[in-house]
């Protein structure tokens, strides 16, 4: 759909769409679970969409619903969505997918999970700014509230140091070369963007993260978002 020409312009976000949803166990892959009277993928989309520092978007959706998602972005008049492609059998994989569609020329590739609908503009602001500082990627984290344990056959092996620990979240910003040549190498295994980007030597830098990009995984997870909504 686009040119190919970077006319689309330099940040294109990338949204990880094509999970089934497994644990959440509904009748169709979670990116189509309603979320406030719409698809989850709405919520993501249009916020991104209306992001100023987003220009262009790819979605990477659910096998065989590349239509139900072209159709979401015309409904939501999402303009700047360039492609709906179909994702692949792992995140990794989706990723890629959606990574192949992204213009040479395009400097930064932001990647975004649709089961994280309440994505900012303020964590997109966050994580802009290490990139501008030497910084090969970006990603919103968050401080590990519980004692963590390690566990076998339900008992206790060891409580691990929290020391410098904390969790993940999405959307996480890179450097679109630093991305790409992370996503040539083998992707089995991975779980987030990010750890590509280590493992090949990148630096990435945290940011504040948000309680609210809690990602959906269960029907519970889903009735509490949507109290926030
Ligand atoms: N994802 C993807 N392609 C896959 C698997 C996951 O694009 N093959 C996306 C999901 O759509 C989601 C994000 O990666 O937005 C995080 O994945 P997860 O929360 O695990 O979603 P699912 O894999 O769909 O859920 P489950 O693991 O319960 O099946
Ligand atoms: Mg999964």
């Amino acid at each position: 759909m686009h040119s190919g020409s970077g006319a689309a312009g330099a940040t294109w976000a990338l949204i990880a769409a094509a999970g089934s949803g497994e644990r959440l166990g509904i009748d169709r892959p979670k990116a189509f679970a309603v979320l406030g009277g719409r698809p989850l993928l709405a919520e993501s989309l249009d916020r991104l969409d209306r992001c100023p520092l987003v220009d262009a978007i790819v979605v990477a959706a659910p096998p065989e619903w590349e239509e139900p998602s072209i159709l979401l972005a015309e409904e939501l008049a999402a303009s700047k969505v360039v492609a709906c492609v179909a994702g692949g059998a792992t995140r990794a994989e989706s990723v890629a997918a959606a990574l192949a569609e992204v213009p040479d020329d395009a400097l930064v590739v932001l990647v975004h999970d649709a089961a994280r609908p309440l994505v900012g503009d303020g964590v997109v602001e966050r994580l802009m700014a290490p990139l501008g500082e030497g910084f090969d990627g970006a990603i919103p984290v968050l401080p590990v509230a519980d004692t963590l344990k390690r566990v076998r056959d339900d008992v206790v092996e060891e409580t691990v140091d929290r020391a410098g620990l904390v969790s993940a979240q999405t959307p996480q910003a890179f450097l679109a070369p630093t991305l790409r040549r992370a996503f040539s190498g083998d992707l089995a295994g991975v779980t987030d963007c990010a750890s590509l980007v280590e493992r090949a030597g990148g630096r990435v830098a945290t940011v504040e993260g948000d309680p609210r990009l809690l990602k959906i995984t269960t029907p519970d997870d889903l009735a509490l978002v949507e109290t926030w909504l």
